[in-house]
């Protein structure tokens, strides 16, 4: 992914993402748009739903943010959650990173939820096919950006069912339309950071955390989990991808990467899984286990 550590960008290198700096343009990258809160005035108004359609997009040309970060079909698809009940209410920008934006919305109890939203652009193309040929549960993928954009939100939401279903601690998913994810929001509780406790906050990563022995293996168990309990390889596992919320623990997401565990590429993605996390608790001074033996132990549980 674009930005990140870098120490270890190269390592196993084939087409596969480095790994390791998944939160890449993470929380640092706000929208030039609503800060987190406020609420996209089109999207929220309730009279929207009787306007025609016309009415309705030239509405949402008002909207900066709408306007210039998200094509109209992403605008309509959100359009469509609302109206299908799905969704209340989409507030402000919580990421904005290279592939995805995230954004604070509001199910229709007005409870949180995440919106992550692929965007379609070329650029990732290549990167992501790598990842979906090989996976038995993506066999026939119909060729197009967009439709290869639209499958890896899909993809995303599997992984996210499968990891829920065998009990680990993953954002619920809540539904998937064309580029659009819907779920759980994890939101801040009680971070390190006392600016982070605000309603739409997102909760801290790892990496924000201190962390110690207990934290490795919690990490560890999550790889050993969805490996052999939800057939599943993370492929961008890193303290940018793992959630630490109080009272909660580690949660882990991003999980559009990851692939069924009969891809031909599963133990390579899950050894450097494992190497990248390693990498980070020994960066933190936590007494760390071989590499190898860590391997050996996931794949034989
Ligand atoms: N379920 C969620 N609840 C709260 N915040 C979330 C959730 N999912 C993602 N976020 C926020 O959005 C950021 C980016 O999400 P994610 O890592 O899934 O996307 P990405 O495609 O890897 O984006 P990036 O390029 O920014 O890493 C996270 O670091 C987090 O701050
Ligand atoms: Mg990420």
């Amino acid at each position: 992914m674009s930005k990140g550590t870098g120490s270890h960008a190269g390592d196993d290198y084939n087409g596969y993402d480095d790994g390791g700096d998944g939160g890449g343009g993470g929380d640092d990258g706000m929208l030039d748009g609503p800060a987190p809160g406020e609420a996209f005035e089109n999207m929220l108004e309730p009279k929207l739903h009787h306007r025609r359609r016309r009415e309705m997009a030239d509405g949402f040309k008002k909207n900066k943010v709408v306007n210039e970060v998200l094509d109209k079909p992403t605008v309509m698809t959100l359009y469509r959650m609302i109206t299908e009940g799905i969704l209340s209410g989409v507030n402000g920008s919580v990421s904005a990173g290279k592939e995805s934006l995230v954004f604070w919305g509001l199910g229709p109890t007005g409870a949180d939820v995440a919106l992550k939203i692929y965007l379609v652009s070329t650029s990732n193309f290549k990167r992501r096919q790598a990842y979906m040929e090989g996976d038995p549960r993506f066999a026939s993928v119909r060729k197009g950006t967009r439709n290869m954009v639209y499958l890896w939100a899909r993809k995303e939401f599997r992984n996210l069912t499968q990891c829920a279903e065998a009990g680990i601690p993953v954002p619920r998913p809540i539904h998937v339309a064309n580029n659009v994810l819907a779920m759980e929001f994890i939101g801040a509780g009680h971070a390190p950071d006392s600016d982070r406790g605000a309603r739409g906050r997102p909760a801290a990563q790892l990496l924000h955390w201190p962390v110690d022995y207990d934290d490795y293996r919690g990490a560890l168990s999550m790889l050993r989990d969805m490996y052999a309990k939800a057939n599943l390889v993370h492929g961008d596992y890193s303290e940018y991808n793992i959630f630490k919320v109080h009272g909660r623990g580690l949660v882990v997401f991003d999980l559009g990467s990851a692939v069924d565990r009969r891809h031909p590429n599963a133990r390579m993605l899950l050894q450097r899984d494992i190497n990248n996390i390693t990498r980070f608790f020994e960066k933190k001074g936590v007494s760390v286990d071989d590499t190898g033996r860590v391997m050996e132990e996931i794949t034989s549980s």
